[in-house]
Parts: C-alpha cells; structure tokens; sequence
C-alpha cells in the first residue's frame, strides 16, 4: 500500500516510518512539506494519491494550548478536517491520531472504545473536534495514545519524560512528580506497530485505543525508570495542584481497548515497554535485567 505519513519526523512519526517503510511505499511528509492548517498546502496529497493519509500533527503543548486557542484549534481541529476532506475526495482512508485528553479523568479506571469523551481543556476539546471531522470520511481511523515515549522524542513538546527524568537525575537535580495523575505510558514504537497492524489487516473503520497495558501515576513511572537505570536521584512526589499549571488534566486518564483482543492484537505491557526504549536509546545494554 502506498501510506503518507504526516508528521513524519515527529516522534511517533519516526516509528511508523520505520515500521512501515518494508513492507509499503511510506511516504514521509514533514512539516516542510505540508501544512495541515492551510488546505492549498495539504492538495499535496492528492499528487502521491495514497491509499491511506496518517496524520500525526498536532499542537499538543497542554499549557499553551489555553493560552493560544486559536493556533490549536487551526492544527488540531482545522487539520484534520482538511485532511478527512482530501482523504474523502481521494478515496483514501484517513488515520487520525488523537488523545487521552479527549477524555475528563473522573471515571477511575481506564477508558474504553465506549466511553463518552468530556474534553476539559483546550487541548482536548481541539482533538475531540479533529475526531468529529476525520468522521466526514466514512473511511476512517481515530487512534487515541497517551503518554508517548520513543526514541525520536517529541519535538512538539522538546523530549519527552524518560529523557527529561533522565537529564535531571544527571544533573543531581532534586526531582519533584505528580503521584495523583494516572495515565498508560506508551512506545510510540508499539503504537506504530500496532497500527500497521490495524490498517493492514483491514479492521473495521473507527475508533481504537492504542497503548501499552497498564497504567500508573507519573511518579510510579519515573520510579521505574530510575529502578531500571540503576539511578537513586532525589525523588519527591507531589500533588498536581503544587505545580500551578495553566490548563486542567484528567487525573485519570489511563486507556484499555476493548476492540484490539478480539482481534487478536494485544499490547505488552509498559514496563517491558519502557525496559526495550531504555536499551533502544542506549542508556542500558541488552542484558540490564528487568525486575
Ligand atoms: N506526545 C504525547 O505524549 C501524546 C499523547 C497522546 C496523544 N498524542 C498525539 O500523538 C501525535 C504524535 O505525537 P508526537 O509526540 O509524535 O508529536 P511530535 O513529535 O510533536 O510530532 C508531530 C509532528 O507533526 C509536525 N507538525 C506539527 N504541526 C504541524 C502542522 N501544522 N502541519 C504539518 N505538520 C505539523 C511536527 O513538525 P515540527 O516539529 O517540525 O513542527 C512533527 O513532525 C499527536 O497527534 C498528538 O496529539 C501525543
């Protein structure tokens, strides 16, 4: 199949090239090459006429977000539309990647497939509205991750947590995390895979949850990250509301799929997960053992 991916030098980006450049014409799209905003731009699409669009771009800087609603709502919301819109007129099927955030966090346990999003913040609401768009394309996907990490880092974001956590125990910095904030840490490695998977075996359009299995708080995660590099940096935890941050998070927002097993695709597990970036990335060798 010949697959677009845009975003293609994103963190996520990068592993979906790797996982489908052998067996597809995948072709990458970077920032440079497209903008999602602008509509003239994206009729680039229509030159390489793929059989399957997966966009990747997102403004996903939770903080800012609430500061600049507009430019949000333009990448999130705006963008896929125009995607969904061109993917429609060229009969390609269009993969949206989208949120945890879609969700509020009161529920406790992680989100189904089935549950009702309640977006409670602008990041949110703009992906929930980039879902509702990508639905114009009866010929979708909408894949909801959460808490990425992946070799590539995320360059909306400058990095991601593993490496972030990392540098500051280097640094002898006294680390201080949120041990009331749930969510399921994700490879965006086995996010990519798993959504090879999805798009070549041909499941039915819709939407899937795509995250390694389990979840924890962000302090349990950064716990298990020092645990598996042998490090014992000075590390608190804190309640979110010490951090004064601009914009609202669900306190829970891990996810499951109900749909994948009965595919017969499952998730391993993100503490192996996290133990095969470590060795991917180079801070640990092959043989570190796990537990
Ligand atoms: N990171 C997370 O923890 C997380 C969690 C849940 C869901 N997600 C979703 O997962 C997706 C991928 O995340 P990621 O961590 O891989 O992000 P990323 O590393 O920031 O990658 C996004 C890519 O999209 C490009 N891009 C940004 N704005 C664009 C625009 N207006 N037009 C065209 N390209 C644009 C970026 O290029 P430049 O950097 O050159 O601008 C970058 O290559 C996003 O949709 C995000 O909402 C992420």
């Amino acid at each position: 199949m010949k697959i677009a991916i845009i975003g293609s030098t994103g963190q996520l980006g990068t592993d979906l090239m790797k996982a489908l450049r052998n067996e597809h014409e995948a072709i990458g799209l970077t920032h440079q090459d497209i903008e999602v905003t602008d509509y003239k731009s994206c009729l680039l699409l229509k030159k390489h006429h793929p059989d399957i669009i997966i966009n990747t771009a997102a403004f996903h800087k939770t903080d800012q977000c609430e500061e600049e609603p507009i430019k949000t709502f333009s990448v999130n919301a705006i963008g896929a539309r125009n995607i969904a819109a061109i993917s429609k007129e060229i009969e390609a099927t269009t993969v949206f990647i989208s949120t945890d955030y879609v969700f509020d966090g009161l529920k406790n346990e992680p989100y189904t497939e089935e549950d009702t999003p309640n977006p409670i913040n602008t990041y949110g609401i703009s992906k929930l509205a980039g879902e509702h768009y990508t639905k114009q394309n009866p010929k979708h996907y909408i894949i909801r991750l959460a808490s990425l990490f992946g070799v590539a880092g995320a360059s909306g974001k400058g990095g991601n947590f593993v490496e972030t956590m990392i540098t500051k125990a280097k640094k002898n910095e006294p680390i201080a995390v949120v041990d009331d904030m749930w969510m399921s840490p994700t490879y965006t490695k086995d996010a990519a895979a798993t959504i090879k998977k999805i798009v070549q075996s041909k499941l039915p359009f819709g939407t899937y949850h795509v995250t390694n299995q389990g979840y924890c708080t962000w302090f349990q995660f950064a716990k298990e990250i020092f645990k598996l590099l042998g490090l014992n940096p000075a590390l608190t935890p804190i309640k979110t509301e010490q951090l004064k941050m601009k914009s609202k998070r669900p306190k829970f927002s891990a996810l499951e799929s109900i749909k994948l097993p009965k595919y017969g695709i499952q998730i391993r597990e993100w503490k192996q997960a996290l133990h095969d970036y470590l060795i991917e990335k180079g801070h640990i060798h092959e043989l570190t053992p796990r537990e």
